[in-house]
């Protein structure tokens, strides 16, 4: 989730001075127990359960590694995991830990002006949520029609209060005269949508209303719904902010404030429609629940719900509207990594109603056994839609073959061969054919350009291998090999880069070499540390890893983290005894990106290979002999190659 942008303006000074100050002991020591072992410290994981600690922090190299549920980062990424800060609040959190005065960057004077609106917009919206909710308890009105409508409705006083629900007068102008009257600025008043503009009049825009604030994720309320009171006949049921400085619709999820604790603990949102069915689950005990609003959800609502988990549960009623929004939005989830479930709630019902009929015990029950899976449950739809029409069932193979090919990481790589696996079982279609139509959506992905910056959305070694070789450990084992040494070369870049090796630097060398071959890494995520990296090279500055750590773009961060090791240490007796012949670290880089840039173009000289045989098969005849002679050039450099990864692992 983007911070709310006008947070986003601590200056770079500011955050170089948080990070000259950072002691990770002491930041994560605040949160865990540490021990001290070696030059390591030592304790109970925070992210998972153990008896035996193996959460390892690194105070020289500043990051922290779990070797129990593979959880890492650094000082920023522990608070935004551990406290569920933002980046922001992270920074914040950590000046006034050690005393850094925060100093807001010099912005454009746009940029200023849209901030100061924000601010305003806040404290406005501060106010009239304290207005409604005072004229729910305070007023005849409020009592008589607010406040029973919400009782006959089941709502608690404690739930009432919980959710900061309120009342709008009927008056019609009875909150803008008393905004106006307390210095609130008309035209801020218009861009709240608290008030309307009635003929050249400030007039309330909610009137005789229940009013529900939405808050966002740090509980500031943004905006509002405004409900009518009892069935809706002429009049819209919800009226709504409009979009404003802070209120984004496609980055709120209501409800994300009060649930962001229980998803976290129970590693599970749960999402509904509406504000009532938020509410009412919380009322029973079920506070891990937030409302989309009954449209799509976006990429940044997705992203919120990652933030805390990756199993996502959709209870929608099943002749909703909203099953076929959220339906949109699932190949976006895919894409993100999380797991989707849906649960449909019987007819008539949504969860609110539901939920009251049957108590907390029998719906949570419910969930549990009518949840499936979404992919699958996409299928059945599309299928019952199609009927007997072959020509509407080949959209439908087609359809599910696009969503498939959207599972493109390697942690969902398996999961995608399950569900190869189920469809093409359920669509009674060849495996292999599916394997196929989903390579070629994946090839026509990555053509596409680059879009977004996660990690792994376009890393071509993840396509499933032809219709001969169908995903197999080994090719899962082949990718890791590829990572591997991919990971091996930027880890030497950043750690020694500098250093000279043999009469260059070693940046100088690993650019020289993949230049000269034109070598490409697989791993997007570690093509543009290699861009960048080249980039601060370039303008003579000298890169290392912490230019890379605090970075705010986390899917850098977690993957610099994921490259630097945390070593286990040699012990100083053995170091001692064995003094000259303990390779040291950098030895054993050097060595390993050595092996890696072979391996590299051993890799390159191998997909030549089999291109060559592939245009060998369709080769016309006089052609052959060329292909042929290649063939054996290429045979060649293969044996040299592997010759000498030979002897630099025999080195
Ligand atoms: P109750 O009928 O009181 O239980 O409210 P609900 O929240 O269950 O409403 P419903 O299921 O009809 O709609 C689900 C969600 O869609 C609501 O919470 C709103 O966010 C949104 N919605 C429904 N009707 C309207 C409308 O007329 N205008 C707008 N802007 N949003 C609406
Ligand atoms: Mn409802």
């Amino acid at each position: 989730m983007q911070p709310d942008f006008h947070e986003s303006l601590i200056s770079q000074h500011t955050i170089q001075q948080i990070q000259s100050r950072i002691d990770i002991i002491d930041i994560v020591g605040t949160f865990v127990k540490l021990k001290k072992r070696g030059t390591n410290y030592l304790g109970l994981c925070p992210f998972h359960n153990e008896k035996t600690p193996s959460f390892t922090v690194s105070p020289t190299k500043e990051i922290y590694k779990c070797f129990g549920c593979g959880k890492s980062g650094n000082s920023i990424s522990f608070l935004m995991d551990h406290e569920k800060y933002s980046y922001v609040e992270a920074l914040r959190w950590l000046a006034n830990r050690y005393n850094v005065e925060i100093e807001e960057t010099a912005v454009s004077p746009e940029v200023k002006l849209q901030q100061q609106v924000a601010d305003s917009l806040y404290i406005l919206n501060d106010y009239a949520s304290k207005f409604f909710i005072q004229q729910l308890h305070e007023t005849e009105d409020g009592t008589d029609i607010g406040l029973s409508y919400l009782k006959e409705r089941g709502f608690s006083d404690h739930i009432i209060e919980k959710f900061q629900l309120g009342y709008a007068p009927r008056g019609g102008q009875t909150f803008s005269t008393a905004a106006i009257a307390d210095q609130y600025n008309p035209e801020l008043l218009l861009k709240s949508g608290l008030s309307t503009d009635r003929n050249g009049s400030i007039a309330d825009n909610y009137r005789n209303r229940i009013v529900f604030p939405i808050h966002n994720q740090s509980g500031k309320v943004v905006g509002f719904g405004a409900r009518v009171i009892g069935q809706a006949d002429k009049s819209p049921k919800y009226i709504n902010t409009p979009e404003n400085e802070i209120y984004i619709k496609s980055r709120i999820l209501y409800g994300s404030f009060f649930a962001r604790q229980a998803i976290d603990r129970k590693d599970e949102c749960l999402l509904v429609e509406g504000y009532t069915d938020v509410i009412s689950l919380h009322q029973a005990g079920i506070e891990n629940v937030v409302a989309s609003g009954g449209t799509s959800l976006t990429p940044d609502q997705l992203r919120l719900i990652k933030k805390y988990t990756n199993n996502l549960t959709i209870l929608y009623d099943g002749d909703s509207a909203g099953v076929k929004a959220a339906l949109r939005g699932l190949d976006l989830a895919l894409e993100e990594g999380l797991n989707v479930k849906l649960a449909l709630i019987p007819d008539g019902e949504d969860p609110d109603s539901y939920v009251r009929k049957i108590g907390e015990v029998a719906f949570n029950k419910f969930v549990e056994t009518h949840k499936q899976d979404f992919v699958l449950f996409q299928l059945e739809v599309a299928l019952n839609d199609a009927g007997k029409d072959s020509q509407k069932k080949s959209v439908v193979v087609h359809q599910i073959a696009e969503t498939l090919s959207k599972m493109n990481r390697p942690e969902d790589f398996i999961r995608r061969q399950d569900y190869i696996t189920l469809v093409s079982q359920r669509l009674r279609i060849n495996e292999d054919g599916l394997i196929e139509l989903i390579n070629k959506q994946v090839r026509e992905k990555i053509n596409k350009p680059h879009q977004g910056s996660k990690v792994f959305q376009e890393a071509p070694g993840l396509e499933i291998p032809g219709s001969d070789s169908v995903a197999s450990p080994e090719t899962i084992h082949l990718l890791d090999e590829d990572e591997r040494q991919e990971q091996a070369v930027i880890r030497a870049l950043l750690d020694f880069g500098l250093k000279m090796y043999h009469s260059e630097t070693v940046a100088d060398f690993i650019f020289r070499e993949l230049e000269e071959n034109e070598l490409t890494f697989n791993n997007q995520a570690l093509e543009n540390i290699l861009r960048k990296y080249k980039e601060m090279y370039a303008s003579g500055l000298e890169p290392t890893v912490k230019d890379f750590l605090y970075l705010e773009d986390r899917d850098i961060s977690s993957l610099v983290i994921q490259v630097m090791e945390v070593q286990t240490e040699i012990s100083p007796r053995w170091q001692e005894m064995y003094n000259e012949k303990i390779p040291t670290r950098e030895d054993m880089y050097m060595n390993e990106m050595e092996t890696s840039i072979i391996y590299f173009k051993l890799r390159k000289v191998k997909r030549l290979i089999l291109e060559n045989q592939k245009e060998m098969e369709e080769a016309p005849e006089e052609e052959l002999f060329e292909r042929v002679a290649i063939h054996q050039q290429l045979k060649q450099a293969e044996m040299q190659l592997t010759r000498s990864l030979g002897t630099v692992i025999l080195k």
